[in-house]
């Protein structure tokens, strides 16, 4: 093999110098620890950076029937794009939020035992009226209008003028 083998540097050759082994190796470790460094940093990024809220598209939707909830329950129901969560306390009021946790975006869920809404993602934790009580959670979730017209449960939100 001479030093016309296109796969040999030629050390004689100076439009090719030869690649310093250790600056190879160097390289490589440089690359690894990077990597190794966004992997860790990237998700602790996107623990304290909530996403952004995505839009609704539709301003009202009916949750359910009146009657298929019971008494100190909770129900998810698609409000456009996103989940909704409808709740049905002890006394017979109904409550409708967002049910997308401010945090990471996870869908929450009434907890009937504990009579607030639970995130089970970072165990975040809301008041019926939607404030972030304990938790990771930054913000409140947002608060929709019940309607019952018949023997339907409207769904609205607040309209911005
Ligand atoms: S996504 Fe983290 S607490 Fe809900």
């Amino acid at each position: 093999m001479g030093t016309n083998d296109p796969g040999m540097a030629n050390p004689s050759c100076p439009l090719h110098p030869p690649v310093p082994r250790r600056r190879f190796v160097e390289f490589l470790l440089g690359g690894g620890i990077l990597a190794t460094f966004a992997s860790f940093i990237y998700p602790v990024l996107r623990y304290f950076v909530p996403p952004p809220v995505a839009e609704l598209g539709v301003d009202e939707v009916v949750a359910t029937k009146v009657g298929e909830l019971k008494p100190n329950s909770g129900m998810i129901f698609r409000f456009g794009s996103l989940p909704g969560l409808l709740i049905l306390e002890a006394d017979g009021t109904y409550r409708a939020l967002s049910a997308t946790c401010t945090h990471l975006g996870c869908t929450v869920q009434y907890r009937s035992d504990l009579r607030e809404i639970w995130c089970p993602c970072h165990n975040g934790i809301y008041n019926l009226n939607g404030g972030n009580v304990s938790g990771p959670p930054p913000k409140p979730l947002t608060v929709f209008n019940v309607h019952v017209r018949g023997d339907e449960i409207f769904v609205s939100r607040n309209v911005e003028a």
